[in-house]
C-alpha cells in the first residue's frame, strides 16, 4: 500500500526547473523533461543516450572523466560547468553538480544541471559594453585635449598676434596726436587691447597649459594651485620632493587635469580653508593626494548629472591607475590617485 506521508518526489523531479538525470554505463537511464529541453529533445529521445551524444565535442573527454571519477568514489560529488550539444549542433552552456549513488544496485551519477547560456553571453555582452565605455572615455579625453591644444595655440598665436599689433598701432595713433579728446579715445582704446591680451592669455593658458609642455608637471601645478589659492584664498601647499619620475605627456596631462578638476570641486563644494597637494613615487607608482578640510565627500559614486568625479577616474582607469578617496586628515576630503608610471623598473 502507499505510504500517504512519502515525498512525492516523482512530481518534483519532474516540474522542476532545474535539469536532472541518472547516468550509468556512460548512458542516461532517466532524464527530466526540463534535462531534454535543454538540449533540444523529449525526455522520451534522451532516455537511453549515449552520454557522448549530450556533450559538446571538444567537452566530451572530460566530462566521461569526470563521470568515472564520480562511479569509481574517487569524488563522491563534482559541481562544474561543461557544454551540452543541442540538438541543432550548438552548445549548450550548463552548470552541473552530479554525485554518485547506487542504481538497480550498481554505481551511477544523479546529478543536477541548469543553462547558464544565456547568462554568459550577458556577461559576456555586459563586458564588452563596458569596455567599449571605457574605450569612449578615454577617445573623448583625448580629442578633448587635441581640440583645446590646438584652440589654445590658434588663440595664442593668431588672436593673440593680431590684437599686439593692434595694441601697437594704437601706439602709433596716440603718439602722433595733439587732440585731449582723441587722447583720451586712444588711452582707452590701449586699455581695452592690453586687458584683451590678457585674456587671451589667460583663456589659451586654462586651455593648454604652457607650463605642463615646457616645464614639466610640477611646474604647473605650482601655478595651478598659486591662481587656486588667490582666487578662493584658500592655504595650498604642494609636497613633492620624493617625485622625481618622468611622466609620458599623456600621463602627466591625464594628473594635471585630474588634479585641476578636484581643485575645481573644493573650490565649488568643499568650504576648505587649506589644500595639501602630495605627489610621490612609490614602487613604481605614482601616488597623488588631493586633501581639503572641508565639509567631506559622501561617496565617489556621483549621482544626478555631475560627472566630473566619474571622469577623473576613467582617466586614471585609462592609465592602469585608480581613484579612491577617505576622510581627510583634518575632516574634509582626501582623493587619492595611483597611476603606474611607464618606465617604472
Ligand atoms: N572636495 C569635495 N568636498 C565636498 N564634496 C565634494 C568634493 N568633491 C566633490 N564633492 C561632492 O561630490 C559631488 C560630485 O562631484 P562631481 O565633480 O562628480 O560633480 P559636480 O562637481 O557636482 O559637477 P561637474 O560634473 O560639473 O563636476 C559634488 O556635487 C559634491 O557634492
Ligand atoms: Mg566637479
Amino acid at each position: 500500500m502507499e505510504n500517504a506521508y512519502a515525498i512525492p518526489f516523482r512530481g518534483i523531479v519532474e516540474q522542476s526547473l532545474a535539469g536532472m538525470y541518472v547516468i550509468q554505463d556512460e548512458v542516461f537511464q532517466y532524464v527530466n523533461a526540463t534535462f531534454a529541453g535543454m538540449l533540444g529533445y523529449t525526455a522520451e529521445e534522451m532516455t537511453g543516450m549515449h552520454l557522448r551524444q549530450a556533450v559538446y565535442p571538444e567537452m566530451q573527454e572530460a566530462t566521461i572523466a569526470n563521470f568515472h571519477r564520480r562511479i569509481s568514489g574517487e569524488v563522491p560529488s563534482i559541481r562544474y560547468t561543461t557544454m551540452g550539444w543541442h540538438r541543432n549542433r550548438e552548445p549548450v552552456y550548463l552548470d552541473v553538480h552530479g554525485s554518485s549513488v547506487i542504481y538497480r544496485g550498481r554505481p551511477a551519477v544523479v546529478g543536477v544541471g541548469v543553462n547558464i547560456t544565456e547568462q554568459l553571453q550577458q556577461q559576456e555582452a555586459l563586458r564588452l559594453s563596458r569596455e567599449r565605455l571605457r574605450e569612449l572615455a578615454a577617445y573623448i579625453n583625448t580629442v578633448r585635449e587635441e581640440q583645446r591644444a590646438r584652440i589654445a595655440r590658434e588663440l595664442h598665436d593668431v588672436v593673440g598676434g593680431m590684437l599686439t599689433s593692434m595694441k601697437l598701432d594704437i601706439q602709433r595713433v596716440q603718439r602722433r596726436t595733439e587732440d585731449p579728446e582723441l587722447k583720451l579715445i586712444v588711452s582707452d582704446l590701449l586699455l581695452l587691447a592690453q586687458e584683451s591680451i590678457d585674456s587671451v592669455r589667460t583663456i589659451s593658458e586654462d586651455l593648454r597649459p604652457g607650463a605642463l609642455d615646457h616645464l614639466g608637471l610640477h611646474a604647473a601645478l605650482q601655478a595651478v594651485l598659486r591662481q587656486f589659492s588667490e582666487r578662493i584664498e584658500v592655504a595650498c601647499e604642494l609636497h613633492a620632493e620624493d617625485f622625481d619620475a618622468q611622466l609620458s605627456q599623456p600621463r602627466a596631462t591625464a594628473v594635471y587635469r585630474i588634479c585641476q578638476e578636484a581643485l575645481t570641486n573644493i573650490a565649488r563644494h568643499a568650504g576648505a580653508t587649506q589644500v595639501h597637494l602630495r605627489l610621490a613615487g612609490v614602487d613604481g607608482w605614482l601616488q597623488v593626494e588631493i586633501e581639503d578640510n572641508g565639509r567631506g565627500l559622501a561617496s565617489l559614486t556621483p549621482t544626478g548629472k555631475s560627472i566630473g568625479l566619474v571622469s577623473m577616474a576613467e582617466r586614471a582607469r585609462e592609465f592602469g591607475g585608480s581613484l579612491n578617496s577617505r576622510p581627510g586628515a583634518a575632516g574634509g576630503t582626501c582623493l587619492i590617485l595611483r597611476l603606474p608610471l611607464e618606465d617604472a623598473p
